[in-house]
């Protein structure tokens, strides 16, 4: 394995830490980052902006194959695009946060999404963030991470994040993606075979950085 055929695959619950961890063991080893999420994000926003009822299996699975998708792969900025739109920010919204974990669990929106992240990823040179990396979109990265921390710590980052959000409804709102996440029957949240977890309840943003690059680097060593 050299860093150009690396796939580092970093999946986890919400607000685990999982972007800046993994933007920032992308930035260190000069690799792409990709973050899935932010794909499901955009699928969700133009749905919502169609007004397209999310919790509608059939219309989401009728209308999701209709809007160019453009995501970036730098660590620094990673931009996304759907139908035109830069919608980086507006994904971010509460709208949104509480409607993507419904959208996620449509398995045409999955297996749309699946295909453009296997095409992304392509020969590798990568780190990708998600819930499903290591078991379904990448089984075979040679480095897998499993990324959670306490659900009070994680509100509390979160809520930070975001500005100063009330940290209870944060704190639920988490709760709620978890267990949607965790519980649908098409590539649910898990622990990959083969993923490290690493417990960032506790530890700063360096030492998991610093956590995952040392694997990375071991299994370059390895290879
Ligand atoms: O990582 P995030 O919070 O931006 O992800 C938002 C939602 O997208 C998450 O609640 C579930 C869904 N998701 C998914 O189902 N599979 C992925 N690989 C990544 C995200």
């Amino acid at each position: 394995v050299n860093s150009a055929q690396l796939v580092v695959a970093i999946d986890g619950t919400s607000g685990s830490g999982k972007s800046s961890t993994s933007r920032g063991v992308a930035a260190r080893l000069g690799l792409r980052y990709l973050d899935t999420g932010a794909m499901f994000r955009a699928v969700t926003w133009w749905l919502l902006r169609e007004g397209v009822d999310v919790h509608d299996t059939d219309a989401v699975a009728a209308r999701v194959h209709e809007p160019a998708i453009l995501v970036g792969t730098d660590p620094a900025g990673p931009g996304i695009m759907i139908d035109g739109v830069d919608v980086a920010v507006a994904i971010r919204t509460d709208e949104v946060n509480a409607a993507v974990s419904p959208v996620s669990v449509v398995p045409a929106v999955r297996s749309r999404l699946l295909e453009l992240q296997r095409d992304i990823i392509g020969s590798g040179g990568i780190v990708v963030e998600g819930r499903d990396i290591g078991s379904v979109v990448w089984p075979d990265a040679q480095v897998k991470v499993f990324l959670t921390a306490d659900p009070a710590a994680r509100a509390a980052r979160r809520a930070a994040e975001e500005g100063g959000s009330d940290l209870t409804a944060t704190e639920q709102s988490l709760l709620n993606r978890d267990q949607i996440d965790s519980g649908r029957a098409t590539a649910p949240l898990v622990r990959a075979d083969g993923a490290v977890e690493i417990d960032s309840t506790t530890a700063s943003l360096e030492e998991v950085i610093a956590q995952v690059v040392g694997l990375a680097e071991s299994v370059e060593a390895t290879a």
